[in-house]
């Protein structure tokens, strides 16, 4: 299983939007894919288990986290479309933060991971949607995974949030000797001369593929609680994010 999280301490940059896209296209051609929401806004649970997330029985990924069951992650995953399954969220992640940072007796960087490594022949690709926030969560994720997307949508403090979010990213690499890969992705673009002189600056590993900004289709898709590659009507940004599946695939 291949672990591909979405971070960017700057919120509204489309970390959701892809996460949600990036499931759906790698599902949709065959692969057995995990998402996991771990935002307490909850947004990419809201889009594919609305039902089941006010439900009383409803465990998601804070009382995964807090439980640490690992005999019985099952009860935790739904599966919410073919060759898709989901651990959603709650605001109840923020209360989870807490009680695992305080629980003293356990080594509290490594829960995802071992609950990673419980259903890794399970699923090909495992896809993690992240708050915009560093904290034990984040950490937790950082250490889980095998490559870390920055979605960067270019403005006023872009390049700021890419800095700080990657200087942070680096660190926990050093700390814990990871071999993980970060790689940048631009989201919102537009075909302007200042978007490309931007995406020009910022050298390092990136995808070829661009996301156009184009709020029309994103928007429509999210009200109907699915999700842009889903939609029956076309667009370019839809196109964007089929490109986006073709490269992370040939990426392997
Ligand atoms: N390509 C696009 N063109 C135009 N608008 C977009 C595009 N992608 C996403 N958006 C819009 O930008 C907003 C933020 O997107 P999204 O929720 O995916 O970002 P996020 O990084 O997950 O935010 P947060 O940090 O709050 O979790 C949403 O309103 C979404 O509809
Ligand atoms: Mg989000």
């Amino acid at each position: 299983m291949k672990t591909i999280s979405l971070l960017n301490l700057k919120g509204g940059v489309a970390k959701t939007t892809t996460g949600g896209n990036i499931a759906k296209g790698l599902a949709n051609r065959g692969f057995k894919t995990l998402l996991i929401d771990t935002d307490m806004q909850a947004n990419a649970t809201s889009i594919f288990l609305e039902d089941e997330r006010s439900k009383e029985d409803y465990k998601g990924f804070a009382e995964l986290i807090v439980d640490e069951k690992l005999d019985d992650v099952d009860q935790y995953v739904y599966n919410v479309g073919e060759n898709l399954d989901m651990i959603g969220s709650s605001l109840a992640v923020a209360e989870s933060e807490l009680k695992v940072r305080n629980s003293f007796n356990r080594n509290s960087s490594n829960i995802v991971k071992k609950v990673l490594k419980k259903l890794d022949s399970k699923y090909d690709y495992c896809i993690i949607d992240c708050a915009p926030t560093i904290n034990l969560i984040t950490l937790n994720i950082i250490i889980a995974s095998d490559e870390i997307i920055i979605p960067i949508k270019i403005d006023k403090f872009a390049l700021e949030g890419y800095r700080t979010t990657l200087k942070n990213i680096n660190q926990i690499i050093d700390d814990y000797e990871l071999d993980t890969e970060v790689i940048v992705l631009y989201t919102m673009v537009n075909r302007n001369n200042i978007d490309k002189q931007f995406i020009q600056e910022i050298s390092g590993n990136r995808f070829e593929t661009t996301i156009r900004h184009q709020a029309k289709p994103v928007t429509e898709s999210a009200l109907k609680n699915e999700v842009l590659i889903d939609s029956s009507k076309s667009s370019k940004v839809k196109d964007d994010y089929l490109n986006l599946i073709d490269e992370i695939v040939k990426r392997g």
